[in-house]
């Protein structure tokens, strides 16, 4: 059945603005402050969301707090990617019912991805009854409804129905960082990885207009917003849904075109849509980062075959090539897979030996998962997790050696770079790669781009001293 694209009406946008208000008004009435936490996992797809739900609870008369002890609501933004993640959450929620009990008013909520897995709300209302609201992501737009119900009573609401998704413009955001934003272009992705739930329980994709996405990239660098990430599962899929014939490189330069200093920034390119066109517009645009993170998830053909990843390790090493043609100094990180089912030795080599070759700046490496509903999680699976284990500490280690030599060729040299936080004594940077450079310096320097000379490196991060002015 072919997908529809569908926005949620102005009418209904509408409406819950008023409901809102009603719930403002509710806390405006109690006689201390109400507090609420919002505890998110997961990827930038999910952070972002997460500053949709404070921007509503903002709206609602909240005022954010750390503590859960305090919080009247709770709000936990669960990842279904990896069971490591599903674990923490349902531990977590656990937990609360402590902080229930000894507050029997607190409203604890469960949304994001792990709410939309076939059976979850299901198994919430019969372990943990505590939770009294549960949604997922296609109707995190419907959050005011929901809360202003419970407030007036209502029990338990579990709403998260199955759907292709939809898009909500509009929605209030409360943004984590006065320098760095995310930009949701896309929501869903319809590649199914045979690994991957990402699918099921985000929907099909779809693209906000170019219009919606150039207003609210203005409106981040009129805040003053210094470094835009753009959001997808695949970025390299946008407009593909759309009818005006704006591809995601078009996107790029329209803008790039906004004026002002600030970098772009972009995740995540699936290897194969991703090609001349993208390195050429990115090597143009000045604004754009000289970063690519490239998921490559396994250096064998068979295993990329079964993986459903639509290219080859031969595929993948001439769009590294290429991507270095057109900006030689590009910074490359990647994601990887190690342990597929049925993934041999020999294989899991193939994945070293593509390491070795590109020399990624970094990679996020992961054991194999399996997630009930995808393909690979019913593929005979022989190795042990011990295995699994001793070949991703393998490449953990090839890699750390890999991004320690990168890092080490910084020293010396002098890197412009976005000052966005501190730690302790000295500001936390970052280059346009994309590379952590801490240097000390006066905290009036966040929000600012800055010549810093790179005195030391490690694995992880790099040591500077500014070159120019302190302020
Ligand atoms: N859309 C992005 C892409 O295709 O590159 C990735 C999104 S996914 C949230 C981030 C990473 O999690 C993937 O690139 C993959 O390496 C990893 N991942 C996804 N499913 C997994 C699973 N079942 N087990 C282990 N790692 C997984
Ligand atoms: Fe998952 Fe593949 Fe989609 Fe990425 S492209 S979200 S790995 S299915
Ligand atoms: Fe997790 Fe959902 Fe992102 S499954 S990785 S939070 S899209």
């Amino acid at each position: 059945m072919k997908y529809v694209r569908r926005e949620v009406s102005p009418d209904d946008l509408k409406r819950q603005e008023e409901l809102m208000d009603q719930v403002a008004e509710l806390n405006a009435a109690r006689n201390a402050p109400a507090l609420a936490l919002v505890d998110t996992y997961g990827c930038q797809q999910n952070e972002a969301d997460s500053e949709k739900i404070r921007g509503m609870l903002i709206k609602m008369g909240y005022t954010m707090t750390d503590s859960e002890a305090e919080a009247d609501i709770i709000v936990i933004n669960t990842c279904a990617v990896r069971e490591h993640a599903e674990q923490r959450v349902l531990g977590n929620v656990g937990a609360l019912t402590h902080t229930k009990k000894a507050k029997p008013s607190q409203i604890i909520c469960l949304c994001g991805c792990m709410m939309q897995e076939p059976g979850m709300a299901d198994r919430i209302r019969t372990s943990y009854p505590h939770v009294r609201l549960v949604f997922g992501p296609h109707v995190l737009w419907r959050f005011p409804e929901y809360l202003l119900a419970l407030l007036r009573g209502r029990k338990r609401i579990y709403a998260a129905e199955e759907s292709d998704g939809v898009i909500a413009e509009g929605l209030p955001s409360a943004r984590d960082s006065l320098v760095k934003a995310w930009l949701p272009i896309m929501y869903g992705c319809n590649n199914f990885c045979s690994y991957c739930i990402v699918p099921y329980v985000r929907g099909r994709e779809r693209s906000r207009t170019p219009e919606d996405v150039l207003r609210e990239a203005r409106e981040l660098v009129d805040m003053g917003y210094k470094d835009i990430t753009l959001l997808g599962q695949n970025v390299n899929s946008y407009g593909k849904d759309l009818d005006g014939g704006v591809d995601f490189s078009d996107l790029i330069e329209m803008i790039n075109a906004i004026p002002g200093e600030f970098l772009i920034r972009f995740m995540t390119s699936h290897p194969k849509d991703a090609g001349e066109k993208l390195f050429s517009t990115m090597a143009r645009c000045e604004k754009c980062a000289r970063h690519i993170h490239l998921p490559f998830q396994s250096g064998s053909d068979r295993v990329l075959e079964a993986m459903n990843r639509r290219y080859t390790r031969k595929g993948y090493l001439e769009l590294v090539g290429m991507a270095r043609r057109y900006m030689p100094n590009v910074v490359l990180t990647s994601d990887v897979i190690v342990g597929f089912p049925g993934e041999t030795e020999e294989e899991f080599e193939d994945t070293l030996s593509l390491i070795e070759e590109v020399r990624f700046d970094a990679l996020f490496t992961f054991i194999f998962s399996p997630r009930v509903g995808t393909p690979a999680a019913g593929m005979p699976d022989p190795f042990t997790r011990e295995e699994k284990q001793r070949r991703f500490d393998r490449l953990v280690e090839a890699q750390n050696a890999i991004s320690e030599e990168k890092h080490r060729e910084y020293v010396g040299k002098t890197a412009r770079v976005l000052v966005d936080g501190r730690e302790g004594e000295l500001l936390t940077s970052r280059t346009s790669g994309g590379r952590l450079v801490r240097f000390p310096g006066d905290p009036a320097l966040i929000g600012s781009f800055r010549d810093v000379r790179i005195t030391g490196s490690s694995t992880w991060a790099l040591n500077g001293e500014l070159t120019g002015p302190e302020v």
